[in-house]
This record gives structure tokens, sequence and C-alpha cells, in this order.
């Protein structure tokens, strides 16, 4: 509780620079929800239409009426918004700078000018290779620049790309092709991190087998790596490259059609196809970075996220650039080749606004301050965190020793689903306090609501749900649009559901408290446990699996798993290795599970549930108060299971 009362007010110097200060803040809000058409009608002018828009949201979710729709009737482009509008007043200014993997190699510097030649050129390949409006494009990329010049490549002529984060296996990455129907891929012959290199192409080729879908496969040449090309369906970017022009008209965008497919997981089922559209999601990407960051003209932000997640999307991507601000694009990761990489890059680009996990920090803090400090920072201004909660320790870490006090720390909730940043504080306007997320950004409207859908007032705690649509809201799961309105709006009528527990205090400041479905968050990473249930019940010696999250320092939470094996199958520890190494293999590197657990059976209500509940507990090794046992049908199996815990 005591950490939940310390606050760290906002130096008045900082106050004072700020945009937007604590009264600006109320105006702001109240405005966006006593009057939001026109309040949203003002906010599209941040955005340059091809036409303007006059409808602002028309929305309703309830069932019998279910629809989302923001600036129905305006034009634009979102690579055009992102990058010629900036031409004429800063077009020699840097739209991106790439850090490679390896400090020892030269970083790259794009203008705008060049991003726009890049491009450009990007987006004719595409043409060339029979991309089309609407077409699905899937991007496979280490993160290069190309992979940037690829996304808005495909914003720029009006193609639906679907990042997939490199991580994936082949596998992942074919069921992700094959659920979008995309007919087109966009690789590279090998990616690199901390050193090692990932076989990027090789992987396309094995998801391919899998994938009757893809057609064609465009490879960016990133480190001469041997691969094998494939007569007919892979073509090198660069020999097409050649004959191409580096001009390329931005095709007309309805404010509603669809600008990416971002696969993400639910507590049921493969993951979804979030699809957010093009008006409402950049407008929502450009505002809340330009808030929460308190974004000014010249400014160096890096947000050290991978594009393959929605953090990469908005605040790599188009939120920056739509603000024609600089953006940071790291190939690596945060400890290679020492702890101090991250505050060397701050240093070497004169990083002024830090976005990052609070996983890094945790990982970075356990090498001790050393490492930060025997870097200056000076050009430090701003500090943010996402993807979890973050607990107060890290919290004060990162306050105190990475921004030596000076900077104010924004811890910003959101989802994949909502686009950008939804609670978060404005740093010139709110005083801060350890693990909270703080306070609504224009336009979001949260409920903490109990099981029943009442609605708490004041000072309480329950689940999260946002009572009123936001531009940024995705629009539908791909495919699968009574998934989409299933899973957000079916449990509490007429409202989004966040499936997030979530506490506010007396100050009304908003603590997110985490997931209360079956999704679980590894090291900032979101994943389905039904989904790594899948994949070890497809090994041919597993009868049944179940899997839960359990607190990890490092990582937030660790993957522990469940394992009932088939009849005549002995476990063993090498049977353990070879299903942690299966799931590895079907899902990715950070679906493998910490802990791997054979259990003869599992502990179900006489209807044949699971008892998620007790999987949990016994998980943690909260074995004391495992709670009512009695409903089991068979309660001596608990005993088993406990006896046996993984440590
Ligand atoms: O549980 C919340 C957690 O991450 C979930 C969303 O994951 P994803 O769609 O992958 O997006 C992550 C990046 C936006 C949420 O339901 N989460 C995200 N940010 C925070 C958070 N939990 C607590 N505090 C946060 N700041």
């Amino acid at each position: 509780m005591a950490d939940q009362q310390q606050v760290y007010p906002v130096p008045d110097e900082w106050k004072r620079r700020a945009k937007v200060d604590a009264e600006g803040y109320e105006t702001l809000y109240g405005r966006s929800i006593a009057d939001p058409g026109s309040f949203w009608l003002e906010q599209a002018r941040r955005l340059d239409w091809i036409k303007r828009p006059e409808i602002a949201g028309d929305w309703s979710f309830d069932e019998s009426d279910f629809h989302i729709n923001w600036f129905t009737d305006g034009k634009l482009n979102v690579a055009a918004n992102c990058i010629d509008r900036h031409l004429a007043s800063r077009g020699a200014a840097p739209a991106i700078i790439w850090e490679p993997d390896d400090p020892n190699e030269p970083a790259r510097r794009y203008a705008y000018l060049e991003l726009h030649q890049e491009v450009c050129r990007f987006a004719n390949v595409l043409k060339a290779e029979g991309v089309e409006k609407g077409d699905r494009v899937t991007i496979y990329m280490p993160m290069i620049p190309e992979a940037a010049f690829a996304v808005l490549a495909c914003a720029r002529i009006g193609a639906i790309h679907s990042v997939v984060f490199a991580g994936f296996s082949p596998e992942a990455l074919a069921g992700r092709i094959t659920d979008c129907d995309s007919e087109f891929c966009i690789t590279a012959d090998e990616g690199r991190r901390g050193g090692k290199r990932i076989p990027l192409k090789a992987n396309v080729d094995a998801a391919a087998d899998r994938a009757p879908a893809l057609k064609k496969v465009i490879v960016v040449q990133a480190t001469g790596g041997d691969v094998a090309m494939k007569e007919g369906r892979d073509v090198w970017y660069h020999h097409v490259a050649e004959s191409v022009s580096d001009d390329c008209p931005a095709e007309v965008m309805g404010a509603e059609d669809p600008l990416f497919i971002l696969y993400t997981s639910g507590s049921t089922g493969k993951p979804k196809g979030v699809l957010h559209t093009s008006g409402g999601y950049l407008l929502w990407a450009s505002l809340t970075h330009e808030l929460a960051f308190d974004y000014k003209e010249g400014e160096i932000f890096w947000c050290a996220a991978d594009i393959g997640w929605i953090t990469g999307h908005s605040y790599i991507l188009y939120g920056p650039l739509a603000n024609g601000a600089t953006t940071v694009m790291y190939e690596g990761v945060p400890n290679w080749p020492d702890a101090s990489r991250i505050w060397q890059i701050v240093d070497k680009h004169q990083v002024n606004t830090l976005y990052t996990a609070p996983t890094a920090l945790r990982a970075l803090m356990a090498e001790g301050d050393q490492p930060v400090k025997a870097t200056s920072r000076a050009s430090l201004r701003l500090l943010g965190t996402v993807g979890e909660p973050i607990n107060p320790q890290a919290w004060r870490w990162y306050y105190d020793v990475v921004g030596d006090g000076r900077c104010p720390v924004i811890d910003t909730w959101w989802q994949t689903e909502t686009g950008g940043h939804m609670i978060a504080p404005l740093p010139g306007a709110h005083d801060l306090k350890p693990g909270s997320a703080v306070k609504p950004m224009p336009g979001v409207d949260p409920q903490i609501v109990d099981a029943d859908g009442n609605v708490l007032p004041g000072a309480t705690e329950g689940n999260l749900v946002i009572a009123k649509s936001w531009p940024g809201q995705m629009r539908t799961v791909w495919n699968d649009h009574d998934r989409f309105f299933q899973t957000y709006f079916s449990t509490y009528p007429g409202k989004y559901f966040t499936s997030d527990g979530c506490r506010r205090d007396e100050d009304g400041y908003y603590w997110i408290t985490g997931r209360v479905d079956d999704v679980i968050n590894v090291s900032g990473h979101r994943m389905g446990t039904a989904e790594i249930e899948s994949a070890l019940v497809l090994h041919e010696k597993v009868a049944e699996a179940a899997v839960v999250g359990r607190p990890h320092d490092v990582k937030g939470q660790g993957i522990y798993a469940y394992v009932t094996l088939n009849s005549g199958v002995h476990p063993s520890d090498e049977l353990r290795d070879t299903l942690k190494q299966w799931v590895r293999k079907e899902i990715g590197p950070i679906a493998t599970p910490d802990a791997l657990q054979f259990a003869p059976s599992l502990p179900k209500t006489r209807s044949g549930k699971i008892m998620r509940r007790i999987l949990r507990k016994i998980a943690e090794g909260d074995t004391s108060s495992l709670g009512d046992t009695s409903t089991l049908a068979d309660p001596s199996v608990v005993d088993h299971l406990v006896a046996n815990r993984v440590a």
C-alpha cells in the first residue's frame, strides 16, 4: 500500500514546457466526452485529408445494431500522411534512424525525402509483382529499414499488411498466411539479433509448404546469407527494384478501408486477425503519440519494440511519422553486446523519449546500476513503459537510475485491439504514482464493473470496460465478425470488455491488475494458454494439456504446462525437453514452457471442466489455500500434482 500512496509530482520546469497542463487536460477530456462529434471533427484536422470528413463517430455496441465507423465520408492515404505532407516543411529532417545489431556497423539515417523515395520504390515493386489494393501482404521481416518501407508501401497502394513477428515459427506463420488468404509475403534472407542469425527465408519456405495461398515471396537481401530461391515464386527485392520508378502515386482510400491485420492471442482458439482501418487508426496513433509523449517538433523518439507487435506499428511507425518526428529503429536486443547497449544508443542518437517494456527494465535492473551510470543519458526528457503491469520497484529504478530523477515515467495501458494508448498520464498534467496508468486519454470512457456488469463508482476494483467507441478501435476480427462481437461486446452488453482487471483509487487513478481471462503475458508478449495447449496435444505422446501462467521475476509471467501422456508412455526428463522444444517449434521461442509437469490426470469438475484455479495455485506454490476441492471428480488428483510440482 505504501508504494501506491507514493506520488511523484511532475517538476515545475517540466510542467511549464509541456504542451498540455492539468487544466488543459480537464478541458480536452471534458469536451471529448460532452461533445464527441465536434471534438473529433476538430481533431481530424491533424491529418491531411483528400476529402475532409463531415461525420465523426457512427457506432453502436448493441447487438441489434452493431457497427463501428469513424469519419466514414473522409478520404486519405495513410502513407502520404506519414511522409508526403512533411516533404515541404521538413523534407531534409531525419524520419528514421536505424541502429544495427552490431554496434561496430554504421547506423543509417533516412530523411523524409529519402523515405519517400524508398517507400515509393517499394510500392512499385509490390505493384510489379501483382499486389493490388485490398490484397493481404504478409510481412515477416527483421528490424531493418526495409521492414518500415514495406509496411508504408502497402499503405501507399492500399494493400492490407499483416506483419508477423520474426520470432514466430514456420507453423505459426503458415497459420497467419492461411487465415487471411495472403498471396504475398515479404521477407529477408536472414535476420540478426544479439549476434545470432535467424533463417527467415528458410522459415518462409517451410511455411509455404503448409500455406497453399502463398503465391509470391519478395526477399530483401539483409545479410547476404545463402538462401534457396524457388523459380516462379521467389524474387529478390533488389532485382525488381532496379527497374521501377521511385515515384508512386498514393492511392485514395476511404477512412474505413482496412489498413492492416495484426494477429493476437485470445483466451480460446487460434490467434485472431485484429483489423484496423485507415482514418481512425492513424488519428489515434498520431494524437496519442503527441499527447502521452508530449511530443515536440525535432525530438528524437525511440520505441524499443518490434514492428511485429502493435507497439511497433503505432509508436515506431504510424504515430511518430504522422507527427513528422524522428523515429529510432533498433535491430538488436537490449543486452547485447552488453547491458549498457540501450543507454549507449540513447547517447549515440541523442534520444529524447524512450519507450520500452517492464520486462526489459527488470532484466537490465538485475545487472546493477553501473552499465547505466557509465553513460550520460542527458538527452532523455521522458520515459515510457507498455505491455504489462510495471512493479513499483522497476518503475523507481527507471525514474531514479535511468532518468536521474529528471524524467517523468509514463505507464501506458492499451491493447492490440485499441490501436493506441487508452489510459496513460499526460506528463505535464498528472502527478505520477509508480504502477498506475493514471487517467484516460481524451474520448476514452473507462468504467469498472462487477461480474454482473454493475458499474462500480468511486474508489473500487473490478473488470475494466470502455463505454464509448474511440477512433482507434479495431473494427472486426478478419473473416469472423461474429467472433469480434462475441469476444468483446457480449460479456457486458453495450460495452467493450477489455479482459483486464482494474482498480481505481481515491484520486481517480487507474491501476491495471492484469488479465482476467486465460491470456498470459510473458515478457510483455501476449499468449493464449489455449494455443500452447493445442500445440502440446498435437504431439503423438500427449493425451491432454493444461497451461497456466505463474509469476516470474523478469518475465512478469512464466509458462507452466501440465501434461497427461497417452497410456503406455512413460514420463522422462528427455520427453520433458522434447515437449518444450516441440512447443518452441510449433509456435516460436517465446512460447517455450518454463516448467512442464507430467500429470497422470488433471483436476476436473464432475462435468469435465479443468479447474484452472487449482492448477494456477499449485504452479505458484500456493498450495495451502487451494480452496474447495470437494467438487472435483477425483480430489486425490490434487495431492499427486502438489507432490510433483516443478519448482
Ligand atoms: O493485460 C494488458 C497488458 O497487455 C494486454 C494487451 O496486450 P497486447 O495486445 O499484446 O498489447 C500490448 C501493447 C499495447 C492488456 O490487455 N498491458 C498492456 N499495457 C499494460 C498492460 N498491463 C498493465 N499495464 C500496462 N501499461
